[in-house]
């Protein structure tokens, strides 16, 4: 039998490539070709590693699904209703893919879900543009909304994603201006995740709280489990950014280190002032260095803190999930998602 988050998988990549085709014109193939390839869906290593993990499509139609408001919604009939709901799907998974292609241009990095990057494969003023489309194809999708909802909900949906998308730039500034800084404390660490990660990731189950019809109350717990979710997802994906498999994350593992960037664990690092806090404030850490670099930042207890405050901000979603009280076949799912999602090693 297939479960509900296969059916919705399978939506999600077909409403993706229909949103794309708008690009699929005379003259201008090799644009169109620019962004499938990003995607995953063409040129070398195509399939579903190079498609990424699609959790906040995913997190949109579960919360569509699971909202309870008294009614059956024949969650996994031939029709069901958040089915409704699959162009804000696409929305979403189409603004995180135009932020990861500009965030590869400001990070200097080469190495995308296991494929070389857009701006590595075609140079950066391409990469820009390949980054604007998908941004405002983001924009066009979600106004397909009108098609299933009336148009308050419509212009609700869009507001919350623009809101959102002025979240994200904020947190890649304070992300790239941190570069420079060496004055800084774990407080100034959460503006620029709550920015840069958890912004879409609560735009992803409020407006999926929305689509299901949900009231005020339950919409606020919804977006909070998405934001506290995105917490513990970036805080992880640092962890995985120095410690983590280059072969699963399809990342270089070196570049969180070498660019200087003051993820979580090096921020907790620089606090202890120890040995790697004074290797730090030397000067950029070198390739040949990376693996000693980690090895005493994690002696000196930056992994294992790292590690507790991600099952923290899970454990707080998971507070806010319990209050959003999801129902059915898609509540489960999504309690099964946010559980593997501290577990993932990719
Ligand atoms: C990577 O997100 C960027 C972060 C916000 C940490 P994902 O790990 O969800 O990326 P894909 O889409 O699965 O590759
Ligand atoms: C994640 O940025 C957030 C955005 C792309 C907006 P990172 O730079 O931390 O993520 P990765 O490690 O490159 O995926
Ligand atoms: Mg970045
Ligand atoms: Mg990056």
């Amino acid at each position: 039998m297939t479960t509900i988050t296969e059916s919705m998988l399978a939506t999600i990549e077909d409403e993706l490539q229909r949103q794309v085709a708008r690009l699929d014109q005379p003259r201008t193939q090799q644009f169109h070709e620019m962004l499938t390839y990003h995607m995953g869906w063409t040129g070398e290593g195509a399939g579903s590693l190079a498609a990424g993990k699609r959790i906040r499509p995913l997190l949109t139609l579960l919360s569509a699904a699971s909202v309870f408001n008294g009614e059956e919604k024949g969650d996994n009939t031939s029709d069901p209703n958040w089915l409704h709901a699959k162009s804000a799907a696409a929305s979403v998974e189409l603004i995180h893919n135009f932020s990861l292609v500009h965030d590869d241009i400001q990070d200097n990095s080469d190495l995308r879900r296991g494929r070389r990057t857009v701006w590595v494969k075609w140079g950066a003023p391409m990469a820009i543009n390949v980054g604007d489309a998908l941004f405002v194809i983001a924009n066009q999708a979600i106004l397909d909304l009108a098609d299933h909802y009336p148009a308050e909900i419509v212009v609700r949906a869009s507001s919350i994603l623009n809101d959102c998308c002025l979240d994200l730039t904020r947190g890649q500034f304070l992300d790239m201006s941190y570069e420079e800084r060496d004055d800084l404390g774990l407080e100034d660490y959460w503006p620029m995740i709550g920015g840069k990660t958890s912004a879409l990731l609560s735009a992803c189950t409020h407006i999926g709280s929305l689509l299901g019809y949900a009231n005020e109350n339950q919409q606020e717990a919804y977006r909070l489990f998405g934001y506290h979710l995105g917490l513990a997802f970036q805080v992880q994906d640092d962890l995985l950014g120095i410690w983590g498999d280059e072969s699963l994350t399809g990342k270089s593992v070196a570049s969180d280190l070498v660019e200087g960037k003051n993820s979580l664990p090096i921020l907790f690092g620089l606090g202890k002032n120890g040995r790697f806090a004074e290797r730090w404030r030397q000067g950029p850490i070198l390739l040949d260095e990376v693996r000693r670099v980690s090895a005493l930042l994690e002696d000196e207890g930056a992994r294992a803190f790292a590690e507790t405050v991600a099952e923290a901000e899970t454990q707080k979603a998971l507070g806010y999930l319990k209050e959003a009280n999801p129902y059915g076949e898609a509540g489960e799912a999504m309690l099964g998602l946010a559980n593997m999602l501290l577990k993932r090693k990719q």
